[in-house]
């Protein structure tokens, strides 16, 4: 097994202990970028053979139906992911204490769950990144925050952040700042959802059909998105500029202020936040129980 001493993660093994949706993205992210082989890649989980079977076939994968067992992929590994669900995590975890070494490196995405309490779960020697990506990660258009525990070295940090670029972009932050993370881009994506629910449903009631509705909504959604981005402006300034005095734009603007719109999104990205706080004490309680 590597020291970690490396920037390239061609050569390492990873192995994902939890084979849902998210490592899937994930390892989806490395293997269409190139940035490792899918036979490098090992996803195990605890009973649903039917998913590894499915995961295989289509990238390639190892996992324990290729002829391995979980604990000789999960001690081969340089990096292990954590990618189960939080009311699963505590078992999991304290599952794999015994085959995990101070040279690997554990990434989690586990919504809530602390790097601290990773480590007592562990054992405390091993170098932890706590993130927290969206569900946008799995057309590689995600938003990770990343946070590192003392032990994680600057090859490790260089290789987690080429990990999470494959599915999207990073944000580097104190791990006190994953709850902002979460109200922000961990919960975002389901707010622009209900932006264009609402949308495309008072497009319906102006006599646009279904279709047409969703059509043109998405697409301005995501011409929006594209020109803050293309342009570097900032979306206050973009906004001024498309609202001529007295017109449309400015009477729609008008009455979301009057409904308080701005408030309404700050409180719900607050709520989303001190949510995670609340989900994450929750797990730590019973870990300590
Ligand atoms: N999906 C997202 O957009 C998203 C975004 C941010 C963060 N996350 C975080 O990512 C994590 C995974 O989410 P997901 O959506 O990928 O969940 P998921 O699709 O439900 O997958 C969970 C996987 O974990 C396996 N598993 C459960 N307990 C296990 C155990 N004890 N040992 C080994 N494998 C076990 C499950 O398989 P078996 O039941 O067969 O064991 C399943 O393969 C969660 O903690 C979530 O908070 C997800």
């Amino acid at each position: 097994m590597s020291q970690l001493t490396q920037t390239n993660i061609s050569t390492l093994k990873l192995c994902f202990f939890g084979a849902g949706s998210m490592a899937e993205a994930i390892a989806r992210g490395l293997i269409n970028k190139e940035l490792i082989q899918a036979k490098q890649i090992s996803m195990l989980n605890r009973q649903n053979a039917e998913r590894l079977a499915e995961l295989h076939g289509q990238y390639g994968v190892q996992t324990i139906l290729q002829g391995g067992a979980n604990e000789s992929y999960m001690r081969n590994a340089d990096i292990i992911f954590l990618v189960m669900k939080p009311k699963d995590a505590a078992e999991a975890i304290a599952s794999i204490k015994s085959f995990v070494s101070p040279n690997q490196l554990i990434i989690s995405v586990i919504a809530g769950l602390s790097i601290r309490a990773i480590e007592q779960l562990l054992g405390g020697q091993t170098a932890v990144v706590r993130v927290m990506p969206n569900t946008s990660s799995t057309i590689g258009l995600g938003a990770s925050g990343i946070s590192y525990s003392d032990k994680v070295t600057p090859q490790q940090r260089l290789l987690t952040e080429a990990i999470f670029s494959s599915v999207g972009i990073n944000a580097v932050v104190d791990e006190s700042l994953q709850q902002a993370v979460t109200g922000v881009s961990g919960s975002g994506p389901a707010y622009v959802y209900y932006f264009m629910e609402s949308m495309i449903e008072a497009a319906v009631q102006l006599g646009l059909t279904e279709s047409a509705a969703k059509d043109l909504v998405v697409q301005t959604v995501l011409g929006a998105a594209e020109m803050v981005r293309h342009t570097g402006e900032e979306p206050a300034e973009l906004r001024r500029k498309v609202t001529s005095p007295n017109g449309t734009t400015q009477a729609a603007l008008e009455l979301m202020a009057e409904n308080r719109f701005a408030e309404t999104i700050h409180k719900a990205v607050h709520r989303s936040a001190e949510r995670a706080g609340e989900l994450g004490e929750a797990i730590e309680r019973s870990i300590n129980e």
